[in-house]
């Protein structure tokens, strides 16, 4: 979608929040991080790293937690792994092992609490450059695919200002699991299905919600958000939402608007989403695609057939 003349990328730093506990993954992640956790081959991080990566992202600033050092390891180089692989001719291997660390400039830094996602953003301004106006933010757990969402975003900030986000539409029993937007029609953007958020409101009962667009794990912030975030108090869980800095400056005027993304999207959160997205990456993939879908058909008849 974009590299037109006009696009700009309009951040340097992709803020990936890594420092939760991965309690729905219990107990792999007791050792495991989460995001350790591999789609096919491929660590959830590495997945979201090069998603950064291609939408102009220079650095990637893990937010990590005491004990989860390993996340920012897989960026790290393997030396005597490469030699070993190289000494064996196992080049597609070593390619493998190398696309992480060259895939862009990664840094860390420790949230030490679970305060909530919007401490876990909070953590991220001191990293920052005075000159970076704007950061975009990429939780982990979501897979958004194609890839290009964030360069769509770009493209809508450098156009109309203040912050974007991504959004889904999703299943009315699903609102109360994410931060849903209340909407008004844009002008619209080239191909980009774009509308104004009015409000943002976490985890709203049904009856509450003012759509079923949720958030879908992607941000393009406005560094105003750092502001907003030493402003809001503990919302739902007890936890500093970044949904609530939002509203917080959509109520000061900030104009935020939001891309809805009618591609694919996975949880890596939780077993049942995490497996969809491996099913998912092995279908699309030549190596395992075939063997898989014939097993799987395979699998559904005999299940079928039981069931009659
Ligand atoms: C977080 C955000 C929520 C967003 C969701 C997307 O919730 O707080 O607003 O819709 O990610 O996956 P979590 O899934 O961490 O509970």
């Amino acid at each position: 979608m974009n590299d037109s003349p006009d696009f700009r990328v309009t951040f340097r730093t992709a803020v990936v929040p890594a420092a939760g506990l991965g309690t729905r993954f219990l107990p792999a992640t007791k050792t495991v991080p989460k995001e350790l956790l591999p789609v096919l081959d491929t660590p959830g991080i590495e997945l979201v790293a090069g998603e950064a990566a291609q939408s102009g992202a220079q650095r990637l600033l893990i937010v990590t937690a005491p004990g989860k050092d390993r996340v920012v390891a897989h960026f790290a180089e393997n030396l005597s792994l490469e030699e070993h692989l190289e000494a064996k001719g196992k080049t597609e291997l070593l390619e493998k092992v190398r696309r992480a660390p060259n895939l862009l400039r990664v840094d860390s830094v420790v949230q030490d609490r679970p305060l909530g996602l919007g401490h876990a953003v909070s953590c991220a301004e001191a990293a920052l450059g005075a000159d970076e106006d704007a950061l975009a933010v990429l939780l982990p757990d979501d897979i958004v695919k194609p890839h290009g969402i964030l360069k769509a975003m770009a493209r809508v900030r450098a156009e109309r200002g203040g912050s974007v986000l991504c959004a889904i539409d999703v299943p009315k029993s699903q609102v109360s699991s994410y931060g849903i937007l209340e909407v008004e029609e844009a002008p619209k953007s080239a191909s980009l299905d774009v509308l104004r958020v009015l409000g943002v409101v976490e985890k709203p009962a049904l009856s509450e919600a003012p759509s079923t667009l949720a958030a879908a794990g992607r941000y393009l912030l406005d560094r105003k958000i750092f502001h907003a975030l030493r402003r809001i108090k503990p919302g739902v869980g007890g936890e500093l939402q970044l949904t609530d800095a939002i509203a917080l400056l959509i109520d000061e005027g900030h104009p935020v608007h939001v891309v809805v993304h009618r591609g694919t999207r996975h949880d890596l959160g939780n077993p049942g989403g995490y497996l969809r997205a491996a099913v998912d990456a092995a279908l699309n993939s030549e190596e395992y695609g075939d063997g898989l879908g014939k097993w799987l058909r395979e699998r559904l008849d005999l299940d079928s057939s039981d069931a009659n």
